[in-house]
């Protein structure tokens, strides 16, 4: 029965208005949600997608086959997202978007969710002054005022097509319903009693029987979202019934967005960071994010050093770069922030100087404890998702975006049917106490009304002799720079292929807890060398859903992460 009925659920997206007229205008693609596969990687030669599920890859595939560009893609696949990966892609939520146009122009949209103007700097305290980190995780006061909406449309003006078709893919998915995965499944399941916790409206995402692999999604009320914002831009979202419905949400319990926070919210322009390492030129993104930051200093704090004849996690290799990645993660609690609040000594933090001063107290074959990391002066003061585009006219587009925790909040909008995000825990609740990623902060990162919170959001641009390179970017809380930085150095140092840089096992260090963190796989001999050096190592889950490509003339590799559904798509 099932097999009948979706045999043929089509996308006839492109010319929205006449499919609204009449449901048998010409089919221009079948990408049929209830039958799709994984692809782990490819070969292509015009135009690439990698993300976090493979109908939304198809969809900006489709997209850029249709006419579009590489910024088409971007909107529709983050749309996409939002239908068929609602544990990270979202509405809800924001994020980063780093470019660079085939002009070799680049640009940098900060569409971060930022402080209700209600927030203060205390509002996770409670009387005894102890943080109350179950309020700035779950629910609706855990919740930003999300700027995903306002970044699709800050990236519209650098498309070619118009919104309305870019979205319809969106609309479908939702309205028709896709199948889940395995792994969809799996994370339903496990946050079922959140979501009853955090809803008075029972949301779709809850079911009375087990979610399982091939079960179907459908999300009415997000498709009626999506149709507002569709008839009336982002108005649509920010303004009227869905703000309304947002709002109605907050009064439910203890939310403070306003409608007032919501009509006032915009997109930052933000000039990318540019820097060079061994011959190659990488543009990262600059705070709110600490990402771009983070892989400046590690890159360059491990530049001088013999990478390539140290070898692929030797411990010598392993050994410097988690000495590289201690010292960056303690600038990073002290000296990061949202950038229009906060005065974020950049210059300072990336300058040779300081990177050398950084790296004097380095040694090696003995671990530098945390605490021996000396706080620097200066004089002037796990659930996201990252899209990798790259389109035949040479556009690269890098993004990620994020709910933070997985389902953020947890908290639907009722009538609505999108996630709203938890990002505020990603603020520094209270000075020295750890986020959900265990990442400590202070004064740089205090909440205050219309401040974005520090992110580590990391969406890379690499070019080599001023040609494109390297799309590249993941999601994982504070692992984000050191998956990236991993990624890179496989490519540049090891000479790995964009599958094996992304897929080899992975370890982070973010100089408090005081540990290394690695992946199942991270060689024994290793861990052994450097326990002798004075290291602790922890075993975790997976370290980032890393989205690789790579360009070499007409050639483009394209690798999606293992770790999870990610999967490529394009032509
Ligand atoms: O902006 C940040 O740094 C976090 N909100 C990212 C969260 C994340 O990557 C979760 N993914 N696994």
């Amino acid at each position: 029965m099932r097999k009948l009925s979706c045999l043929f659920i089509l996308f006839t997206w492109l010319f929205l208005p006449a499919y609204s007229q009449s449901k048998n205008k010409t089919t221009l693609t079948s990408i049929d949600a209830y039958h799709y596969q994984v692809k782990k990687e490819s070969v292509y030669t015009k135009a690439a997608v990698a993300c976090a599920h493979p109908l939304a890859s198809e969809v900006g595939a489709y997209v850029m086959q249709k006419g579009g560009n590489a910024f088409d893609a971007a909107i529709a696949t983050q749309l996409a997202l939002a239908v068929v990966y609602p544990g990270a892609g979202n509405i809800g939520g924001g994020g980063f978007l780093i470019a660079r146009k085939k002009d070799g122009k680049l640009l940098g949209l900060d569409y971060r969710e930022q402080a209700p103007a209600k927030a203060s700097r205390d509002m996770y305290l409670d009387g005894a002054g102890n943080a109350q980190t179950q309020l700035s995780q779950n629910g609706r006061l855990a919740a930003g005022v999300p700027g995903t909406v306002a970044g699709l449309f800050a990236t519209l003006p650098y498309a070619k097509l118009s919104f309305t078709q870019l979205i319809q893919p969106a609309i479908q998915l939702a309205e028709n319903g896709f199948v889940i995965t395995e792994k969809e499944a799996t994370n339903l399941n496990k946050s079922q009693e959140a979501f009853i916790q955090y809803n008075s409206v029972i949301p779709v995402f809850v079911k009375s029987v087990p979610w399982k692999a091939g079960d179907t999604l459908v999300q009415k009320e997000l498709a009626n979202t999506l149709k507002r914002i569709q008839a009336n831009g982002a108005k649509g979202f920010y303004e009227g019934e869905t703000a309304d419905l947002i709002v109605a949400e907050m009064k439910k319990a203890n939310g403070i967005i306003t409608k007032e926070d919501l009509a006032a919210y915009t997109v930052k322009k933000r000039i990318p960071l540019e820097f060079d390492y061994r011959g190659y030129h990488i543009a990262g993104f600059p705070p709110p994010s600490s990402g771009g930051i983070i892989l400046w200093q590690v890159m360059k704090m491990i530049e001088s050093y013999p990478m390539s004849s140290y070898g692929f996690q030797s411990t010598q290799a392993t050994q410097l770069m988690v000495e590289a990645e201690r010292r960056a993660y303690a600038d990073r609690a002290k000296h990061m922030g949202d950038p229009d609040f906060f005065k974020v000594p950049v210059d300072s933090l990336v300058s040779k100087y300081y990177i050398a001063q950084r790296m004097h107290t380095f040694t090696p074959g003995k671990a530098t404890p945390s605490s021996n990391i000396p706080k620097s002066s200066f004089p002037e003061s796990e659930e996201t998702t990252h899209i990798s585009i790259y389109d035949k006219e040479g556009n690269m587009v890098s993004i990620t975006t994020t709910l933070n925790g997985s389902y953020g909040s947890k908290t639907v909008v009722g009538g609505a049917g999108f996630l709203l995000n938890n990002e505020m825990d990603d603020f520094s609740i209270k000075p020295g106490v750890p986020n959900m990623y265990g990442a400590v902060g202070g004064e740089a990162n205090a909440i205050a009304p219309g401040k974005r919170m520090l992110s580590s959001m990391c969406p890379v641009l690499v070019t080599k002799n001023n040609k494109p390179y390297l799309v590249a970017g993941t999601p994982g809380g504070t692992t984000i720079p050191t998956s990236v930085f991993q990624t890179l150095v496989n490519m540049i140092d090891f000479t790995m292929t964009p599958a094996d840089a992304v897929n080899k096992p992975k370890f982070h260090h973010q100089w408090l807890p005081d540990e290394v963190y690695i992946e199942k796989g991270f060689p024994e001999t290793t861990k052994q060398e450097m326990i002798k050096m004075g290291y602790h190592f922890t075993d975790r889950a997976a370290i980032g859903r890393t989205e690789v490509i790579c360009t070499q003339g007409n050639r483009i590799s394209v690798a999606a992460d293992i770790r999870g559904d990610d999967s490529v798509a394009g032509f």
